[in-house]
């Protein structure tokens, strides 16, 4: 953990209040750069992970320079609201969750609630009630994308259950609840493996066909997908516990750590033979690591949860020791990501969400970290460890 605060320190220091790209480029992020947006513009679906690594360091170390940092992009993500800037997609969750609600939960930051309030008012408008599912990507009307849902969109309904305990109302919960219901029956197969995204008839509600969008083939079991698969169940159950959802989320645990190679950081799809030479996606065994975690600490006491904790504990480890990133060969903090394997986009690099969440598996297992929508609503942020305040470097003060 402390090399993972220092990597991001410097990586801090370096860009300053631009966001970095979605992926280090050879090993070192750069600021993002996005057509028809100022360079290191808060655009795309990742930046959430940014500031939410430096929520996230903050609460683990107290350094003020990441509170300072968090709190001006945290701003930034309410000024993209307001603009409706880049946000016709179902990635709410990662943006808002990850700076307004922990910003609402860290530090009663003024205005955070409401605007993760709006946040969430636009993904429940992207619910289509005749198809029982969140519309992944574009306009809702848009024809080629209209009807179709992704596996991932597990990972962002948090934010609506988080909306249904802040204001009393249940529709967002309630539309959660049956977009995770078509989820599990259709996306997730009788062996475990999941499909990337689904398209339904939104008249009928008649599952039409899988697809996918990063995966080997639409067949095939996308690594990362499986892994937001483990974890999206997994925190859904906490919100939804009437669904049942932890045989669920066992049944896709089991089926992504039966077909991880002997060193346990898994190829980008999980159908690709293991001795195929295709890159790893370390970032998928991030997620499932937090994923493990927190199945492990929802299931009762016995082998059945000492089994997914020492699973995850095993991940963790793996990628301490095979893809921890060091300046100054890499800047970011996990390396052996793959973001896009079949148009070659970030393949062997770091990522944010990869940085994100091996961060946050390591604070789950040594700190007992817990996602900020299941913290009680006036929730306490963790204590920063002992003498763990470091001195702040000069070139991030002021
Ligand atoms: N949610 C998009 C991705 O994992 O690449």
């Amino acid at each position: 953990m402390e090399l993972a605060l220092q990597q991001l320190e410097a990586t801090l220091c370096r860009l300053g209040h631009h966001f970095p790209a979605d992926t280090s480029a050879q090993q070192h992020y750069m600021p993002r750069h996005a057509e028809g947006a100022p360079l290191g513009a808060n655009v795309g679906w990742t930046t959430g992970f940014w500031t939410g690594l430096m929520w996230l360091a903050y609460e683990l170390s107290g350094q003020p320079q990441f509170a300072h940092a968090a709190r001006a992009q945290t701003a930034s993500f309410a000024r993209r609201l307001e603009a409706r800037r880049e946000l016709e997609h179902h990635d709410l969750g990662f943006l808002y969750l990850l700076s307004h609600v922990a910003a609402d939960q860290l530090c009663a930051l003024p205005g955070a609630r409401s605007t993760a309030m709006a946040a969430a008012d636009l993904l429940l408008a992207r619910f289509l009630p005749g198809a029982g599912i969140i519309q992944a990507w574009g306009r809702l009307d848009d024809p080629q994308e209209h009807g179709r849902t992704i596996i991932d969109c597990l990972m962002n309904l948090p934010l609506l259950h988080w909306a249904s305990a802040v204001s009393g109302e249940r529709r967002y919960t309630d539309a959660a609840r049956i977009h995770v219901q078509r989820t599990r029956d259709h996306l997730v197969r009788p062996d475990g493996a999941t499909y990337h995204t689904y398209y339904f008839d939104t008249v009928r509600g008649t599952p039409l066909r899988p697809s996918t969008r990063q995966g080997w083939s639409d067949d095939s079991c996308w690594a990362r997908g499986q892994a937001w698969a483990l974890y999206g169940f997994a925190l859904n159950q906490r919100h939804l516990p009437e669904l049942d959802l932890l045989d669920t989320a066992c049944r896709i645990a089991d089926y992504f750590l039966a077909h991880l190679p002997a060193d346990r950081i898994a190829l980008w799809d999980l159908s690709l033979p293991l001795d195929s030479g295709e890159p790893r996606d370390s970032s998928a065994c991030a997620i499932a690591a937090c994923g493990l975690f927190d199945l492990a600490s929802q299931l009762p006491a016995g082998a059945r949860q000492q089994h997914y904790q020492q699973a995850a504990i095993e991940l963790t480890q793996a990628l301490q020791s095979q893809c921890a990133a060091r300046l100054p060969q890499a800047g970011g903090l996990l390396r052996h990501g793959t973001y896009h394997r079949q148009i070659g986009l970030g393949v062997d690099e770091c990522n944010l969400w990869g940085d994100y969440y091996y961060l946050e598996a390591l604070a789950r297992w040594q700190r007992n970290w817990r996602s900020y929508d299941s913290r009680s609503l006036s929730g306490t942020a963790l204590a920063p460890a002992e003498g763990a305040q470091q001195p702040v470097p000069a070139a991030c003060t002021g």
